[in-house]
């Protein structure tokens, strides 16, 4: 079967980014769709070969998924060429890959990720960052129905 590979883009790959990675890894597994392989990056290099944010960890290991062992990269131009969707959290991010596309058809593969969202219309999600624990378990809630739905528009 063709392999289909996405990448998770946020700014500095220590919070949201590898998070959606965990969560669609995770139902990757639990649906049987192996031939779907899943990647994350920051736009900066801030946080290279850091393990994801502690309060992240603690999100996804709340609900089984354990993103402990990842480490930041920043993106680079190749993922343009070789990864089937980039699907990034904000506008910033999207702007910011958008300038690192040679041509079009890299461009089109570029999504905000909650453009996948059905029934609740945030555009973007939120930078936790600099926030409460709270807000880590809200960007957990996006991703995962927003993942749900990008899982049925595009790989089944
Ligand atoms: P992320 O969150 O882009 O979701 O990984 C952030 C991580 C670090 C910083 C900002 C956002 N920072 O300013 O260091």
């Amino acid at each position: 079967m063709v392999k289909s590979k996405v990448l998770m883009v946020c700014l500095g790959n220590i919070c949201r980014s590898p998070l959606a990675q965990g969560i669609l890894e995770d139902k990757i597994n639990k649906k049987d769709l192996s031939f779907i392989e899943v990647d994350s990056a920051g736009t900066s290099s801030n946080h290279v070969s850091e393990h994801p944010d502690r309060r992240s960890i603690e999100v996804a290991q709340q609900n089984h998924i354990d993103i402990s062992k990842q480490k930041a990269r920043q993106i680079q131009i190749d993922d343009l060429r070789e990864f089937n969707h980039i699907l990034v959290m904000d506008q910033s991010n999207y702007k910011n890959v958008l300038q690192l596309c040679t041509d079009q058809q890299q461009k089109e593969k570029v999504s905000l990720i909650c453009s996948y969202l059905k029934t609740e219309t945030p555009t973007e999600v939120p930078d936790p960052y600099f926030g409460q624990k709270d807000g880590f378990k809200h960007v957990f809630d996006l991703l995962n129905k927003a993942l749900d739905e990008f899982i049925a528009k595009e790989l089944l």
